[in-house]
């Protein structure tokens, strides 16, 4: 099976590909980049005036199975990731049971097989059960395939306990992602601390409950001569310390989400319970560091933490709904909308946030259009604006933050393994 890509503006940064050429993808993998390609294909695709960028990976992503089938199945998410051009997702943890032994990676690793749509690496549990009481069995979580470890929703309190995870992750090769929140100073806080809390009459969670602990784990981190990740910061704090550390020559990346580098707290004023995240959606000022974060490269990249809810969970008063909203099919639309379209990052700065970063720190062979890659391809209308209804969202779960807005930026085809299994 032969299939080409004609005429596409290719941005591939690991090969500094910024130009109109053609591709070649036989079967599985790319097998030709070069302008005018004239060789004989199945089928052929023109992609002028449009971007032709690999596949996404996001390494940010709650598929909820096993255990939440009501809020997303790895069918149902990974169809959704296709909207939005996703080829790859690291699948987070926090699940029921909770990915955090070797049965349970089988078991989720045996539903990924018959069910998904695009490639699904797992993300096990620092913490059996997360509770952040003893540790899970890394070196066999390893030997099942893990490429990460994290309690995600919560950070490990204990810092004997966090500092041994990260040298058992050091000698076995595993990455750790750090949800960064001291729940002693969060509480059970729901909105920004500050302007909006007092506002609105509801508790607040303070920027200093996420920055106090980014500061710990990536101090840890150092003592223990590991690699660390921190997941979906959100204040200007955080920034600052990453970059601190980044200049110290330390191994530290980090990500943002699409609604915290688009959205502030005045968003959640109208009680709006699909603006209720964790981390709260913050200040105008934090977003503009996170924007400047991503310009200068201390923010490495963009995950969409897409949080799927059933509308009972969040179609209540705003102080018991869950946190969380969902992000794949729109996140490389809110990233044109707000980053490239006002000249904040260039189309190659975005695919490494979207692409190459990700695959670079999950240590895969993903993200690049490189010849011999596999054939994981997104193509997009730069310059098609669509707005985002709920009656159109393929995710189980329709609680975007973005509803009812109007974005830039429309995938017209997903490939991953050399077949187009989305054309929008
Ligand atoms: O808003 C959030 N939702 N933040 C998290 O850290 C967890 C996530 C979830 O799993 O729903
Ligand atoms: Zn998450």
């Amino acid at each position: 099976m032969k299939l080409l890509i004609k005429n596409g503006h290719l941005v591939d940064p690991e090969n500094n590909l910024d130009e109109v050429l053609d591709i070649l993808i036989e079967d599985t993998k790319i097998s030709r980049v070069a302008p005018a390609i004239t060789e004989d294909a199945d089928e052929v695709i023109d992609a002028k005036d449009k971007i032709v960028m690999p596949g996404i990976v996001d390494m940010h992503v709650h598929l909820r199975e096993p255990g939440r089938e009501d809020k997303e199945t790895i069918y149902t998410g990974t169809k959704a990731a296709l909207k939005g051009g996703v080829t790859s997702v690291l699948a987070m943890p926090n699940t029921e049971p909770a990915i955090d032994s070797p049965e349970n990676i089988r078991l989720l690793k045996d539903i990924i097989r018959h069910n998904a749509q695009i490639a699904v690496f797992i993300c096990g549990a620092i913490t059996k059960g997360r509770l952040g009481q003893e540790l899970t069995d890394i070196a066999l979580m390893k030997k099942e395939g893990i490429l990460a470890i994290s309690d995600d929703g919560f950070s490990v309190d204990s810092e004997k306990l966090f500092f041994e995870a990260l040298k058992k992750a050091r000698r076995h090769k595993v990455l750790v992602i750090a949800h960064c929140e001291d729940k002693a100073l969060s509480k059970d806080g729901v909105v920004n601390l500050g302007f909006t809390s007092t506002r609105m009459g509801l508790r607040g969670i303070s920027k200093e409950s996420e920055y106090t602990r980014v500061k710990r784990d990536i101090n840890l981190a150092e003592k223990a001569g590991c690699p660390i990740h921190i997941a979906h910061l959100s204040c200007k704090e955080s920034v600052e310390i990453v970059a601190s550390a980044k200049k110290r020559g330390l191994k530290v990346t980090c990500e943002v989400t699409p609604h915290h580098l688009s959205l502030t707290e005045e968003a959640v004023l109208g009680y709006d319970t699909n603006m209720k995240i964790n981390p709260p959606l913050r200040s105008k000022e934090d977003v503009e560091a996170i924007k400047q974060g991503l310009a200068l490269g201390v923010i490495d990249v963009i995950a969409s933490d897409h949080a799927p809810h059933t509308e009972s969970e969040k179609d209540i008063e705003f102080e018991r709904a869950e946190f969380g909203v969902i992000g794949l099919e729109t996140e490389l639309a809110v990233a044109i909308t707000e980053l490239v379209l006002p000249g904040i990052l260039t189309w190659k700065q975005l695919v490494e946030k979207f692409c190459l970063n990700p695959a670079r720190i999950l240590n895969i062979n993903k993200g690049t259009l490189s010849v011999g890659a596999d054939a994981d391809v997104a193509i997009v209308d730069p310059k098609k604006t669509w707005k985002v209804v709920k009656e159109e969202i393929a995710s189980k779960s329709k609680n975007s933050a973005f509803l009812e807005r109007t974005l830039t930026g429309k995938l017209l085809y997903t490939i991953y393994a050399g077949r187009i299994l989305y054309h929008g």
